[in-house]
Formats: structure tokens, sequence, C-alpha cells
């Protein structure tokens, strides 16, 4: 100990080395004073600090508090020592929200990439994402190459347009080049675009898109229903026939009796049947219920016209209020059917309501048409 560090005592009481104080009385001095240093030391080693608020908090209080600041408290000084609390906050929240690349519809579903040319088969919106509720950008014409750059898992194609993807459905498009073919003379002619895949099962055919006049399915077979008196043409693709015969069980185990009247048409019969009914009806009206040869679902071989004794079995409107028409527009999609032509959709078909002619579409898209309540044209977004 030097002197200098004895400044700050009481000379005249405390200081041993000044010999003021007897021996005895000095040892308890110290004593006390160890004790004293000690306590203070203690003190000293709480770390308590005041919070500016007259109350005294440690610093883990201080620590939580800092990590809810509200900053009603903050000063300078707290603010400097807020900094590495708020960053390892934020640190913390930036690990939590690593940020993600922008998930598009597309990339849900799942996208193939590919490169090339394909061709619209009618005017076609396109849209910014792969479904039919997506917002429409603009429309391609008819016969018209695009570049596509991508199939996704719904059958949506995705197409490169104006330097962006969007999308149309695969529907609609064509690997060759558009074929056409004409039928009808005089008010009767039209030139019709040909439907590339016929034998997809979810192929549409419409008044835009046409079967050739030698198109005709590989795997016709009869399916065993119980048939109307006046039915003819009572054959159908192999799977549609099998899911028709699952339909007409199901029905009969509920009590409704539902008969098949006319299948698989071949272009040539359509053409009879169509030249027959412009004869009797004009050309304007049998457009509204019998298609053009080549633009009938019937030569695709998975459409079937079905009806019942309580309508004698005819084909009629009054089908659809009957209990069987109803039960059908309410089971058919469990087996893979449509009613291809509802009420209300004739300007988007073309045709008018006909609730005996079933369209085999498959379980899932007949289910997703039937839940969303559209049509066939609606669903793969040919209408904007
Ligand atoms: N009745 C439907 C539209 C057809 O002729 O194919
Ligand atoms: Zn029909």
């Amino acid at each position: 100990m030097t002197e200098g560090n004895h400044r700050n005592c009481s000379e005249k009481k405390i200081c041993a080395n000044h010999g003021i104080i007897p021996k005895k009385e000095l040892i308890l001095l110290i004593l006390l004073l160890g004790l004293t240093l000690f306590i203070a030391g203690c003190d000293t080693g709480n770390n308590n600090v005041n919070n500016g608020n007259g109350e005294v908090v440690s610093e883990e209080d201080e620590d939580q508090n800092n990590g809810e600041e509200t900053g009603e408290n903050s000063n300078d000084e707290d603010t400097e020592d807020e900094d590495p609390d708020d960053e390892g906050i934020d640190q913390d929240e930036a690990d939590d929200e690593e940020p993600e690349a922008p998930q598009t519809l597309a990339d849900e579903l799942g996208i193939q990439e590919t490169d090339q040319t394909m061709y619209t088969l009618v005017a076609i919106p396109y849209r910014e994402d792969p479904i039919h509720e997506a917002e429409v950008l603009g429309e391609i014409s008819a016969k018209e190459p695009v570049e596509v750059t991508g199939t996704v898992a719904n059958g949506w194609i995705q197409i490169k347009r104006d330097d962006s993807p969007a999308y149309i459905h695969q529907a609609f498009l064509s690997e060759e080049e558009i074929e056409t073919f004409t039928w009808g003379t005089g008010q009767m002619e039209e030139e019709m675009v040909i439907l590339s895949d016929p034998e997809d099962i979810e192929a549409i055919v419409n008044k835009q898109i046409a079967l050739t006049p030698d198109f005709h399915p590989e795997d016709l077979v009869q399916p065993e229903v119980p048939w109307a008196e006046v039915s003819n043409f009572r054959y159908m693709r192999r799977e549609a026939a099998k899911a028709l015969e699952d339909l007409f069980a199901e029905a009969a185990e509920e009590g409704y009796t539902l008969l098949g009247r006319t299948g698989y048409r071949s272009f040539e019969a359509q053409e009879n049947i169509f030249i027959n009914f412009v004869n009797n009806h004009g050309y304007e009206e049998a457009r509204t219920f019998s298609a053009k040869p080549g633009q009938s679902e019937h030569q695709t071989g998975l459409a079937m016209d079905i009806t019942a004794d309580s309508v004698e079995g005819r084909l009629t409107s009054d089908f659809g209020s009957t209990e069987e028409g109803q039960w059908v527009s309410e089971n058919a999609h469990l087996h893979g059917y449509i009613i291809r032509y509802p009420r209300n959709k004739e300007e988007i078909t073309g045709y008018i309501y006909e609730p005996w002619h079933l369209r085999y579409v498959g379980v899932d898209l007949a289910t997703d048409l039937y839940e969303s309540g559209l049509t066939m044209e609606e669903y793969f977004g040919q209408i904007k």
C-alpha cells in the first residue's frame, strides 16, 4: 500500500499505518471494514439499474423490457442498449421468414418446361394463370402458331405472350399445323377446324372444333343396359360403356330404370340425321338441337342419349323433371358422365337444354364440372 492509497481514509480513526488506534480495536475495525467492503462488493455485483422511472429493475428485466419495447421510456442510452437485442430479434424473424420465391399457380400445380410451337384450333383467350377463373390478358386468333414454354399438370399450357407467361388449355391447341375440311353446300357450307386428339376422353367437340369424316373410334362395344324400344346406334367406347353400365346399375338399385337410346353415330349417320332435321325444321332451328356432321359428340363414341318409360322412351326436355332425370343429374358425375347441354347455358354450348344427352369425360373432370356448374367450354376457358 502506498500513502497515496489512503487519501480517502479518515486518517485519525481508521488508518493503521498512522498508529492512532490500539491493536485489538484495530483488528476489530479491520474485520468490520472487511465485512463492509464485502457487502459493498455484493451490491456492486448485483448490477441492478434504475430504469429512469424510479423503479429498480435487474438487467435481465431490462432485456425483457427491451424485447417488448414500446419506445415510451427510450433515451439515447436505451436506444443503444436496445439495438443488439433488436437486431437479434430481427435476425430471428428474418430466419423464420426466409424470403421465398413467389409461388405461382403453375408452380403449385407443377409445370414441365418445354419449347415448341403449337397452333390454336379456335380463337381463344389467354389467361394470367392456368385456370378458367384467371384474368384474361388477351385473345389469340384461330390457327395461329404459339410459343409453348411449359405444360401444367392440370392440362393447361404455358405460352409466351409479349415476353410474359400466359396460359390456355390444351383442348384448344394442336401440335400440327391446323387442318380444316369443308362440309355442306349453300347455307350449310362451313369450313371446320379438325380436333387434334379425338381419342382423348376430355376432348371438346363443338360448333368450332370438329371430327373428320373418317374418324371412328376403335374400341366400340355395346353396353349391357336396358334399351328404349326405338333405340338404334347402341355402341360406345369400351371405357364409356363400362361406366354407363355402372351408372344404370346404381340407378336400378335406387329404383330407377334408365334406358339407353342412341350412342355412337358415324359422320355419315349424323349427316343423314342433320339433313333430315333441316328438311323438317329449317336450317336455323335444326342447328339448335342437332349437330352438323363432324360436330357431334356421338361420333366420339363417348356420348349416349338416355331416356325412361316415364317419358315413353322419348328424347325430351321433360326427362329432366322426371325422377329418373333428376337422379341422373345428381349422380352421373360419380360415373364420369356430364349433362353436356345444361339449361341456361344454351348461348355457350350452342344447343338447347338436353337432359338426355350424357357425355363421358371421366370421373375427375365430370366431378369438377358438376361441382362448378360449368360447361366444358367455360371450364377449359374458351369463354371469356
Ligand atoms: N343433339 C346433339 C347436339 C347432337 O346432335 O350431337
Ligand atoms: Zn345426344
